[in-house]
């Protein structure tokens, strides 16, 4: 089934049987022995109980049954990082890297974020709309339900306006959870690049004018900086978190992707759902985050498109306990990836994650990241229907397989998408 169909798809309303719940991702009423076949009964598209299918309680018994075929069951995956609406692609910008060129030399000779900022404008929002949907109807069909979609290659207010609105339309339309983030301060917009004062005069537009308005308007869940040598100064970022306390949005950051600002530890001290990149995260940022209960967003797609060397540090933020979480960071610059199950794959080869710390990482950790852990990342009775079974025998397979979609049926949102 198409997923743009969801209005139409049926009601996944009933008894799901003979299940195998993946390990970890799944809040059982009653425990759910490893190899004992599991029963979720949904009703109202809510999930209402969880557990082994012999000890269905007799109130569920005459609902319509759904035989899941002893399949592999997850909760639907959550996306926590991607710029997923933007104009053009950046192809010709891989060739310059490939050629040698750094990311930080493509932006500074003109290219890099700022080029997609050109095309961002340029388009209407009916054609970012159209550009967007076959990507988030891919990530879809891979068993992604909820989503998060940053603006930040619009950087004027009608542009990053449309960039939020299309996020929103994208939503309703598909019937999945988009969490919005306003990214205005991602790149200084080139109208104010070269003046004195030009960085100073655009943050206060961001914290002034852009979130504000773009706040009364619905379209703000949270807000994001790019904290970075190429984008905006530790200072900056402080105000932007400060103009996001006064209404009362959480916040989080593109924090010590090229080298370590110190982004992490005023991030955590603002009480940021996420520091995501990290890869130049010091002990203290790892601390700070901590003792914040923020989440440690890993993006092995970037790290792998940049032919990043410098690892995040994986062994100290699993010693200090801050749960880490991965996602693709779907951006046409530096992850053009459209497959979370591939950077499940990734943040392990790479970054050597467990496979049970990615598991986590692209639901119950993810979720967190988006203020969704009390409805979304783990099959649980009391949440929405959101859960996927795969055609696979055990969990590990998820982050093993790659180039392959092994997702058989999606319930999203209480109904069957797929
Ligand atoms: O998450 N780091 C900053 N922002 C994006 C890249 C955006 C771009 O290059 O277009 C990221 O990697
Ligand atoms: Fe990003």
């Amino acid at each position: 089934m198409n997923n743009a169909d969801r209005i139409t798809a049926p009601s996944a309303d009933g008894v799901w049987e003979n299940l195998h719940l993946a390990p970890g991702l799944a809040s059982a009423d009653v425990a759910v022995a490893e190899g004992v076949p599991a029963s979720l009964v949904v009703q109202g598209g809510v999930l209402r109980w969880v557990g082994p299918s012999a000890a269905l309680p007799a109130a569920y018994a005459p609902l319509a049954r759904h035989d899941g075929g002893g399949l592999l069951a997850t909760p639907g995956l959550v996306d926590c990082h991607t710029h997923l609406v933007y104009g053009g692609q950046r192809a010709g910008e891989f060739a310059m890297r490939l050629a040698g060129a750094s990311y930080e030399e493509v932006a500074r000779a003109g290219g890099g974020i700022v080029s997609s900022v050109r095309a961002t404008r340029a388009a209407s929002e009916d054609e970012l709309y159209a550009a967007a949907l076959p990507r988030l109807q891919t990530l879809l069909a891979e068993g992604v339900c909820a989503i998060e979609i940053k603006s930040g290659y619009g950087l004027a207010l009608e542009h990053e306006r449309k960039q939020l609105r299309v996020a929103r339309r994208l939503g309703e339309r598909l019937g999945v959870t988009v969490r919005t983030t306003f990214l205005g301060a991602h790149a200084l917009p080139p109208e104010y690049a070269g003046k004195p004062q030009g960085s100073q005069d655009y943050i206060d537009l961001v914290c002034n004018q852009m979130l504000p308005a773009l706040a009364a308007e619905g379209l703000v869940d949270a807000v994001d900086v790019f904290c970075e040598r190429i984008a905006f100064s530790l200072g900056e970022t402080e105000q932007v978190f400060q103009a996001a306390q006064r209404l009362g949005i959480p916040v989080k950051l593109h924090a010590e992707q090229l080298s370590d600002m110190g982004g992490s530890r005023l991030a955590a001290r603002y009480g940021a759902m996420s520091c995501d990149h990290i890869e130049h995260l010091s002990q203290d940022g790892i601390e700070a985050m901590q003792a914040a209960g923020t989440v440690a967003v890993l993006l092995p797609g970037a790290y792998y498109t940049l032919r990043d060397t410098q690892l995040p540090p994986i062994a100290q933020l699993r010693a200090a306990g801050v749960p880490m979480a991965v996602s693709t960071d779907h951006n046409p610059g530096t992850s053009p990836a459209l497959s979370l199950l591939l950077m499940a794959n990734m943040a392990c080869t790479l970054f050597r994650l467990t496979v049970p710390e990615a598991l986590a990482g692209i639901t119950t950790h993810a979720a967190r990241a988006l203020g969704l852990a009390d409805t979304h990342g783990l099959i649980a009775a009391g949440r929405p229907a959101n859960f996927v079974l795969w055609q696979l025998r055990e969990a590990a397979e998820l982050a093993y397989w790659f180039g392959h979609n092994p997702a058989r049926t999606i319930v999203r949102q209480g109904r069957i998408v797929q």
